[in-house]
Protein backbone atom coordinates (compact mmCIF):
# COMPACT_ATOMS: atom_id res chain seq x y z
CA UNK A 1 0.00 0.00 0.00
CA UNK A 2 1.20 3.47 -0.95
CA UNK A 3 -0.41 6.79 0.03
CA UNK A 4 0.18 10.44 -0.12
CA UNK A 5 -0.95 14.09 -0.74
CA UNK A 6 -0.50 16.33 -3.15
CA UNK A 7 -0.41 20.24 -2.20
CA UNK A 8 -2.68 22.13 -4.91
CA UNK A 9 -3.90 25.54 -5.03
CA UNK A 10 -6.99 24.79 -3.87
CA UNK A 11 -6.14 22.26 -0.88
CA UNK A 12 -4.74 19.05 -0.79
CA UNK A 13 -5.21 15.74 -3.20
CA UNK A 14 -5.12 12.31 -1.27
CA UNK A 15 -4.03 9.28 -2.95
CA UNK A 16 -4.49 5.71 -1.70
CA UNK A 17 -2.51 2.48 -3.80
CA UNK A 18 -3.83 -0.60 -2.07
CA UNK A 19 -3.52 -4.25 -3.44
CA UNK A 20 -6.29 -6.52 -2.05
CA UNK A 21 -7.26 -10.29 -3.02
CA UNK A 22 -9.45 -10.89 -0.48
CA UNK A 23 -12.32 -9.08 -2.12
CA UNK A 24 -12.36 -11.90 -4.55
CA UNK A 25 -12.95 -14.29 -1.92
CA UNK A 26 -16.06 -12.61 -0.27
CA UNK A 27 -19.49 -14.43 -1.72
CA UNK A 28 -21.72 -12.58 -3.07
CA UNK A 29 -24.29 -13.31 -0.23
CA UNK A 30 -22.90 -11.69 2.31
CA UNK A 31 -22.72 -7.95 3.28
CA UNK A 32 -19.17 -6.48 3.89
CA UNK A 33 -19.69 -4.42 6.74
CA UNK A 34 -18.05 -1.54 5.10
CA UNK A 35 -20.81 -0.77 2.59
CA UNK A 36 -23.94 0.83 3.34
CA UNK A 37 -27.32 -0.74 3.01
CA UNK A 38 -27.70 0.82 -0.73
CA UNK A 39 -24.43 0.14 -1.78
CA UNK A 40 -24.83 -3.92 -0.54
CA UNK A 41 -28.15 -3.96 -2.94
CA UNK A 42 -25.72 -2.23 -5.66
CA UNK A 43 -23.22 -4.83 -5.12
CA UNK A 44 -25.26 -7.99 -5.27
CA UNK A 45 -26.85 -6.77 -8.69
CA UNK A 46 -23.68 -6.70 -10.37
CA UNK A 47 -23.70 -9.56 -13.18
CA UNK A 48 -20.36 -10.78 -12.92
CA UNK A 49 -17.98 -11.87 -10.49
CA UNK A 50 -14.74 -9.80 -11.79
CA UNK A 51 -17.57 -6.79 -11.72
CA UNK A 52 -17.75 -7.60 -8.47
CA UNK A 53 -14.66 -8.03 -7.11
CA UNK A 54 -13.27 -4.84 -8.74
CA UNK A 55 -16.05 -2.91 -7.66
CA UNK A 56 -15.79 -4.24 -4.18
CA UNK A 57 -11.81 -3.12 -4.10
CA UNK A 58 -12.50 0.16 -5.65
CA UNK A 59 -15.13 0.74 -3.18
CA UNK A 60 -13.19 -0.37 0.31
CA UNK A 61 -9.96 1.82 -0.92
CA UNK A 62 -11.71 4.86 -1.68
CA UNK A 63 -13.67 5.08 1.84
CA UNK A 64 -10.37 4.15 3.20
CA UNK A 65 -8.75 7.33 1.59
CA UNK A 66 -12.50 9.26 2.08
CA UNK A 67 -11.86 8.34 6.35
CA UNK A 68 -8.37 9.16 6.34
CA UNK A 69 -8.91 12.54 4.75
CA UNK A 70 -11.77 13.52 6.94
CA UNK A 71 -10.07 12.17 10.21
CA UNK A 72 -8.51 16.07 10.81
CA UNK A 73 -11.83 17.99 10.38
CA UNK A 74 -14.30 15.50 12.92
CA UNK A 75 -11.53 14.34 15.09
CA UNK A 76 -12.40 10.52 14.33
CA UNK A 77 -12.52 8.06 11.61
CA UNK A 78 -16.04 8.51 9.78
CA UNK A 79 -17.50 4.42 9.68
CA UNK A 80 -16.81 3.55 6.73
CA UNK A 81 -20.56 2.52 5.92
CA UNK A 82 -21.38 5.85 6.82
CA UNK A 83 -20.00 6.95 3.20
CA UNK A 84 -22.34 6.19 0.34
CA UNK A 85 -20.64 6.05 -2.97
CA UNK A 86 -22.85 6.15 -5.74
CA UNK A 87 -22.40 5.60 -9.21
CA UNK A 88 -23.80 8.33 -11.80
CA UNK A 89 -25.80 7.58 -14.71
CA UNK A 90 -22.34 8.26 -16.60
CA UNK A 91 -20.26 6.00 -14.54
CA UNK A 92 -18.14 8.28 -12.57
CA UNK A 93 -18.24 8.15 -8.10
CA UNK A 94 -20.30 10.36 -6.17
CA UNK A 95 -19.74 10.44 -2.25
CA UNK A 96 -22.66 11.21 0.01
CA UNK A 97 -21.24 11.71 3.25
CA UNK A 98 -23.54 12.41 6.89
CA UNK A 99 -24.44 15.65 7.73
CA UNK A 100 -22.02 16.36 10.71
CA UNK A 101 -20.08 19.68 11.28
CA UNK A 102 -17.01 19.45 9.71
CA UNK A 103 -17.40 17.54 6.73
CA UNK A 104 -17.33 19.30 3.14
CA UNK A 105 -17.90 17.50 -0.06
CA UNK A 106 -15.75 15.52 -1.59
CA UNK A 107 -14.80 14.77 -5.19
CA UNK A 108 -13.23 11.46 -5.75
CA UNK A 109 -12.14 9.07 -8.75
CA UNK A 110 -11.86 5.28 -8.65
CA UNK A 111 -9.44 2.81 -11.02
CA UNK A 112 -8.90 -1.17 -10.48
CA UNK A 113 -6.53 -3.60 -12.12
CA UNK A 114 -5.39 -6.70 -11.49
CA UNK A 115 -6.39 -6.88 -7.80
CA UNK A 116 -5.05 -3.35 -7.21
CA UNK A 117 -6.99 -0.14 -7.06
CA UNK A 118 -5.78 3.16 -6.97
CA UNK A 119 -7.91 6.56 -5.84
CA UNK A 120 -7.67 9.99 -5.54
CA UNK A 121 -10.13 13.05 -3.52
CA UNK A 122 -10.05 16.30 -3.29
CA UNK A 123 -12.33 18.93 -0.92
CA UNK A 124 -15.08 19.90 -2.84
CA UNK A 125 -17.88 19.73 -5.42
CA UNK A 126 -17.56 18.30 -9.05
CA UNK A 127 -14.12 19.28 -9.26
CA UNK A 128 -12.32 17.89 -12.35
CA UNK A 129 -10.13 15.16 -10.73
CA UNK A 130 -9.00 12.14 -12.70
CA UNK A 131 -6.88 8.91 -11.64
CA UNK A 132 -6.01 5.81 -13.13
CA UNK A 133 -4.16 2.51 -12.58
CA UNK A 134 -3.26 0.79 -15.65
CA UNK A 135 -1.04 -2.78 -15.62
CA UNK A 136 2.45 -2.19 -17.32
CA UNK A 137 2.45 -4.23 -20.53
CA UNK A 138 3.66 -4.25 -23.74
CA UNK A 139 1.50 -2.65 -26.27
CA UNK A 140 1.80 -3.65 -30.03
CA UNK A 141 2.57 -1.12 -32.63
CA UNK A 142 -0.70 -0.62 -33.74
CA UNK A 143 -1.88 0.04 -30.49
CA UNK A 144 -0.38 3.84 -30.43
CA UNK A 145 -1.09 4.22 -33.98
CA UNK A 146 -4.82 3.65 -33.46
CA UNK A 147 -5.29 5.74 -30.38
CA UNK A 148 -2.75 8.18 -29.78
CA UNK A 149 -2.15 11.32 -31.30
CA UNK A 150 0.86 12.59 -33.66
CA UNK A 151 2.87 14.29 -29.96
CA UNK A 152 2.27 11.27 -28.00
CA UNK A 153 3.73 8.75 -31.02
CA UNK A 154 6.97 11.71 -31.62
CA UNK A 155 7.53 11.60 -27.78
CA UNK A 156 7.69 7.58 -27.64
CA UNK A 157 9.70 7.47 -30.83
CA UNK A 158 12.37 9.86 -28.83
CA UNK A 159 12.33 8.25 -25.50
CA UNK A 160 15.06 5.29 -24.32
CA UNK A 161 13.97 2.31 -25.92
CA UNK A 162 13.36 0.31 -22.62
CA UNK A 163 11.65 3.26 -21.37
CA UNK A 164 8.80 2.84 -24.59
CA UNK A 165 6.51 -0.03 -22.86
CA UNK A 166 5.73 2.26 -19.58
CA UNK A 167 5.59 5.67 -21.79
CA UNK A 168 3.09 4.05 -23.99
CA UNK A 169 1.16 2.72 -20.43
CA UNK A 170 1.71 6.32 -19.54
CA UNK A 171 0.22 7.94 -22.23
CA UNK A 172 -2.54 5.64 -21.83
CA UNK A 173 -3.70 6.02 -18.22
CA UNK A 174 -2.97 9.83 -18.49
CA UNK A 175 -5.88 9.59 -21.51
CA UNK A 176 -7.91 7.37 -18.90
CA UNK A 177 -7.15 10.39 -16.12
CA UNK A 178 -7.83 13.10 -18.38
CA UNK A 179 -11.18 11.60 -19.52
CA UNK A 180 -12.19 10.77 -15.95
CA UNK A 181 -11.20 14.02 -15.07
CA UNK A 182 -14.49 15.75 -17.30
CA UNK A 183 -16.37 12.63 -16.50
CA UNK A 184 -16.40 11.66 -20.32
CA UNK A 185 -13.92 8.14 -20.44
CA UNK A 186 -13.70 6.13 -23.12
CA UNK A 187 -17.02 7.74 -24.39
CA UNK A 188 -14.63 10.36 -25.93
CA UNK A 189 -12.15 9.81 -28.71
CA UNK A 190 -8.72 8.95 -27.32
CA UNK A 191 -7.33 11.37 -29.71
CA UNK A 192 -9.32 14.51 -27.94
CA UNK A 193 -6.55 14.79 -25.77
CA UNK A 194 -2.66 14.22 -25.74
CA UNK A 195 -0.99 13.17 -22.58
CA UNK A 196 3.37 14.00 -23.06
CA UNK A 197 4.61 12.10 -20.09
CA UNK A 198 8.26 13.49 -18.56
CA UNK A 199 10.38 10.41 -18.89
CA UNK A 200 11.94 8.29 -16.28
CA UNK A 201 14.55 9.74 -13.67
CA UNK A 202 16.93 7.32 -11.94
CA UNK A 203 14.60 7.58 -8.47
CA UNK A 204 11.60 6.13 -10.10
CA UNK A 205 9.63 6.32 -6.97
CA UNK A 206 8.85 10.11 -7.84
CA UNK A 207 6.05 11.94 -9.34
CA UNK A 208 6.44 13.04 -12.53
CA UNK A 209 5.09 15.59 -14.65
CA UNK A 210 2.70 14.90 -17.40
CA UNK A 211 1.54 17.30 -19.93
CA UNK A 212 -2.61 17.63 -20.76
CA UNK A 213 -2.72 19.18 -24.14
CA UNK A 214 -7.02 19.45 -25.29
CA UNK A 215 -7.20 18.84 -29.18
CA UNK A 216 -9.59 21.01 -31.32
CA UNK A 217 -11.76 22.95 -30.69
CA UNK A 218 -12.94 22.31 -26.94
CA UNK A 219 -13.22 25.77 -24.90
CA UNK A 220 -15.08 24.14 -22.61
CA UNK A 221 -12.40 21.42 -21.39
CA UNK A 222 -10.25 22.51 -18.13
CA UNK A 223 -6.68 23.20 -18.24
CA UNK A 224 -5.45 19.90 -16.16
CA UNK A 225 -2.14 19.55 -14.57
CA UNK A 226 -1.46 15.54 -15.13
CA UNK A 227 1.38 13.71 -13.02
CA UNK A 228 2.71 10.04 -13.12
CA UNK A 229 4.50 7.53 -11.78
CA UNK A 230 5.51 3.77 -12.43
CA UNK A 231 4.69 1.44 -9.12
CA UNK A 232 5.18 -2.07 -9.25
CA UNK A 233 3.92 -3.76 -11.98
CA UNK A 234 1.51 -0.22 -12.72
CA UNK A 235 1.70 3.14 -14.00
CA UNK A 236 -0.31 5.47 -12.00
CA UNK A 237 -1.33 8.64 -13.27
CA UNK A 238 -3.50 11.73 -12.24
CA UNK A 239 -5.58 14.64 -13.70
CA UNK A 240 -6.26 17.35 -11.57
CA UNK A 241 -7.83 21.08 -12.69
CA UNK A 242 -5.50 22.78 -10.05
CA UNK A 243 -1.39 23.09 -10.64
CA UNK A 244 0.27 21.06 -8.23
CA UNK A 245 3.27 21.88 -6.27
CA UNK A 246 5.45 18.89 -7.09
CA UNK A 247 7.48 19.17 -3.83
CA UNK A 248 6.06 21.58 -0.69
CA UNK A 249 3.49 19.87 0.64
CA UNK A 250 3.61 16.81 -1.14
CA UNK A 251 4.52 13.95 0.47
CA UNK A 252 5.85 10.22 -0.08
C1 LIG B 1 -14.07 5.60 -17.24
C2 LIG B 1 -13.57 4.38 -18.00
C3 LIG B 1 -12.62 4.85 -19.08
C4 LIG B 1 -12.81 3.48 -17.00
O1 LIG B 1 -12.53 2.26 -17.55
P1 LIG B 1 -11.46 1.17 -17.03
O2 LIG B 1 -10.09 1.54 -17.43
O3 LIG B 1 -11.95 -0.12 -17.51
O4 LIG B 1 -11.60 1.15 -15.48
P2 LIG B 1 -10.89 1.86 -14.26
O5 LIG B 1 -10.77 0.80 -13.25
O6 LIG B 1 -9.66 2.63 -14.56
O7 LIG B 1 -11.99 2.92 -13.80
C5 LIG B 1 -13.24 2.48 -13.43
C6 LIG B 1 -13.87 3.55 -12.59
O8 LIG B 1 -13.99 4.76 -13.34
C7 LIG B 1 -15.08 5.49 -12.79
N1 LIG B 1 -15.85 5.98 -13.93
C8 LIG B 1 -16.72 5.30 -14.72
N2 LIG B 1 -17.23 6.13 -15.65
C9 LIG B 1 -16.68 7.34 -15.44
C10 LIG B 1 -16.82 8.60 -16.10
N3 LIG B 1 -17.65 8.79 -17.12
N4 LIG B 1 -16.10 9.64 -15.63
C11 LIG B 1 -15.24 9.49 -14.58
N5 LIG B 1 -15.08 8.32 -13.91
C12 LIG B 1 -15.79 7.25 -14.36
C13 LIG B 1 -15.88 4.55 -11.90
O9 LIG B 1 -15.65 4.90 -10.55
C14 LIG B 1 -15.28 3.20 -12.22
O10 LIG B 1 -15.20 2.30 -11.13
P3 LIG B 1 -16.51 1.69 -10.44
O11 LIG B 1 -17.49 1.48 -11.54
O12 LIG B 1 -16.05 0.45 -9.79
O13 LIG B 1 -16.96 2.76 -9.47
C15 LIG B 1 -14.73 3.60 -18.64
O14 LIG B 1 -15.51 2.99 -17.65
C16 LIG B 1 -15.62 4.47 -19.49
O15 LIG B 1 -15.23 4.87 -20.57
N6 LIG B 1 -16.80 4.84 -19.00
C17 LIG B 1 -17.65 5.87 -19.63
C18 LIG B 1 -18.45 5.35 -20.80
C19 LIG B 1 -19.38 4.29 -20.39
O16 LIG B 1 -19.16 3.16 -20.71
N7 LIG B 1 -20.45 4.65 -19.71
C20 LIG B 1 -21.38 3.67 -19.22
C21 LIG B 1 -22.17 4.29 -18.10
S1 LIG B 1 -22.43 3.14 -16.78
Amino acid sequence: MISGTLATHDGLLHWLVRCDLSSASIAPDSSPDYLSTEEIKLWKSLRTDKRRRDWLLGRSTAKQLIADMLRERIDRKLPLDEITIRPHADGWPMVELPPLDGLMPVTLSISHSHDWAFCAAVAGENRPLGADIEFNERRSAAFAEEYFTPPEIQLLSAAPAEQRDTLTNAIWSGKESALKAVRRGLAEDTRLVSCLPHPLKHEPSIWLPMRIIWNGNSPTRPELTGLWRPHSEFVLTLAVADSISLYSGSKP
